[in-house]
């Protein structure tokens, strides 16, 4: 791994790199988990990946604890090292051209996001910060050139700004938010964790167990903003340690105020537990459920029957590689020239209509022309796993995908769906069967479409095979979150799984 302490130090690395992917994750040092998640998600996804470690001076007021604030450079550079980083920027303030009294004077050029965007939330409380943070992330984004950055959803606010910011200067880098880490009592991650004592990080979890109270609500129908603010703030009087800075329910992308949440909201608080600043949010929205498991474990038919009984939308992804797969036959374009299939894929417009029936499947429609039959050809069936395991279809199909996602209400199945397409789902199911049940099943199958003298010992084989294939190949590899139920089938009926994952759900949002 390299260590990067000069401007010239990138200008010397950079160009090397050119074919390929850049990662960026910028940090302000004392790497924790919250870190280290977005080190691995951006190691999972590029080629290189860079994390900046540089405690910025221009986001602190000069009340705020820019000295005491946490530096240890060589302990996390080990770390960095341990997760696979490329190279670590660590400049100093003269490097970064910000050395001096920043309380003083402006000491560069400051990039000045919208104000609407700046006045609530913490912007309120810290004046000036987003300025520091929008100016030393420009700044980064300018020296590295990277074609990601991963930021945390736990500073929505920030995350927010930032996508407007490359929106609006035109700086040529996806920006990929990440789901808040928290510990198992639900305290979300912070630097500043380390300044609690162990009482106070007790008194904490009921920051976000408030923030769940008032999601509960939500699920059941609650959408004004100010009940749902009102249940976090009752919740977080009941600790009477905790001292409430602010309760907001905002638009999360423009941050503007809400009075209902129509689609989504950003339901954000900041308290202070002694003389420590806790930040935590959670997203409104209708919840996602994804469905991982192995293949033949019956996941598209549980999927497609819980979504009409809970009447979510039907997210047929395998429907999406197949629509991607036939507009590659009908263009007369090899299956295995991924070149042009990357420049066909680009920008593709793919639209999923729900049928009226569960027994039917959802419409297709790629680039505006309907295909829910031609999708099911053979041709189509033949060649969808070689379309599908390519990374520029991925990428394209999972963007797509989490637009869907934007505004919850979903269900869908896969293998990597909870683990990357949607990792903030709200429930996350992993069904799976054992191979020799899947054999059984899959020998049924085969001798009602009229198939004889089926070796079942030979499709157990075949099953194990896939298996080690899906979960080992590069790309997107089939993986149970952490945070999943695992439902085994093997002595379940369809009926039964049905229950189980709908009782789950009523159980996780409506009780
Ligand atoms: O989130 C942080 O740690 C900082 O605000 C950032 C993005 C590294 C800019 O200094």
């Amino acid at each position: 791994m390299l260590i990067a302490r000069t401007i010239s130090e990138i200008n010397s690395y950079r160009p090397r790199q050119q074919k390929y992917i850049i990662a960026l994750v910028p940090t302000m040092g004392a790497i924790h988990q919250g870190h280290i998640s977005l080190i691995e998600r951006a190691r999972k996804e590029c080629d290189r990946v860079i994390v900046s470690i540089f405690v910025n001076p221009l986001q602190f007021s000069p009340t705020e604890d820019l000295a005491e604030y946490p530096r240890q450079l060589e302990t996390d550079c080990e770390l960095c090292e341990k997760l696979g980083v490329d190279l670590v920027f660590a400049p100093t303030p003269e490097v970064m051209g910000i050395a001096g009294d920043t309380s003083i004077q402006p000491l560069t050029t400051t990039v000045i996001p919208p104000v609407s965007m700046t006045s609530g939330l913490c912007g309120k409380y810290r004046p000036g910060h987003f300025q520091g943070v929008a100016t030393i992330v420009t700044k980064l984004f300018n020296i590295i050139r990277p074609d990601r950055a991963y930021f945390g959803q736990k500073d929505a606010q920030q995350l927010a700004i930032i996508r407007r910011l490359v929106s609006d200067l035109n700086i040529p880098v996806k920006i990929v938010g990440c789901p808040i880490i928290r510990e198992s009592s639900g305290l979300a991650l912070s630097s500043r964790n380390q300044y609690l004592t162990a009482e106070e990080k007790e008194q904490g979890v009921n920051i976000y167990s408030s923030l769940k109270q008032a999601a509960i609500a939500f699920y059941q129908g609650e959408k004004l903003a100010s009940k749902l603010t009102g249940i976090v703030k009752d919740n977080l009087t009941t600790v009477s340690e905790i001292e409430t800075q602010y309760i907001e329910l905002v638009d999360p992308k423009t941050l503007e105020p809400l009075e209902n949440v129509e689609s989504t909201g950003l339901l954000a608080v900041a308290v202070y537990l002694g003389n420590t600043r806790l930040i935590d949010n959670i997203i409104l929205r209708q919840p996602i459920v994804a469905i991982d498991g192995p293949a033949g474990a019956g996941k598209s038919t549980v999927t497609r029957r819980v979504a009409e009984q809970l009447g979510l939308l039907y997210l047929d992804t395998g429907a999406m590689y197949r629509a991607v797969t036939w507009l590659v036959t009908n263009s007369n374009i090899d299956v295995n020239d991924e070149e042009k299939i990357a420049d066909l894929v680009k920008g593709v417009k793919i639209d999923l209509i729900p049928s009226e029936s569960s027994d039917l499947p959802v419409e297709v429609y790629v680039n505006g022309q309907e295909v829910t039959k031609p999708i099911r050809t053979p041709e189509v069936t033949a060649n969808v796993s070689t379309i599908a395991a390519q990374s520029a279809v991925r990428e394209e199909l999972v963007t797509i995908q989490q637009s869907y996602g934007k505004k919850g209400g979903i269900i869908a199945e896969g293998r990597d769906i909870g683990t990357n397409v949607f990792p903030d789902a709200e429930l996350k199911i992993f069904l799976t069967a054992s191979p020799s049940e899947r054999a059984r099943r899959r020998l049924l199958d085969l001798q009602n479409q009229g198939y004889q003298n089926i070796d079942l010992g030979e499709l157990e084989r075949e099953i194990v095979e896939r298996d080690a294939k899906d979960s080992t190949r590069a790309i997107d590899p089939l993986k149970k979150a952490h945070d999943a139920i695992e439902i085994m089938t093997d002595n379940l009926t369809i009926e039964a799984v049905i229950n189980k994952i709908v009782q789950l759900y009523q159980r996780s949002f409506f009780i």
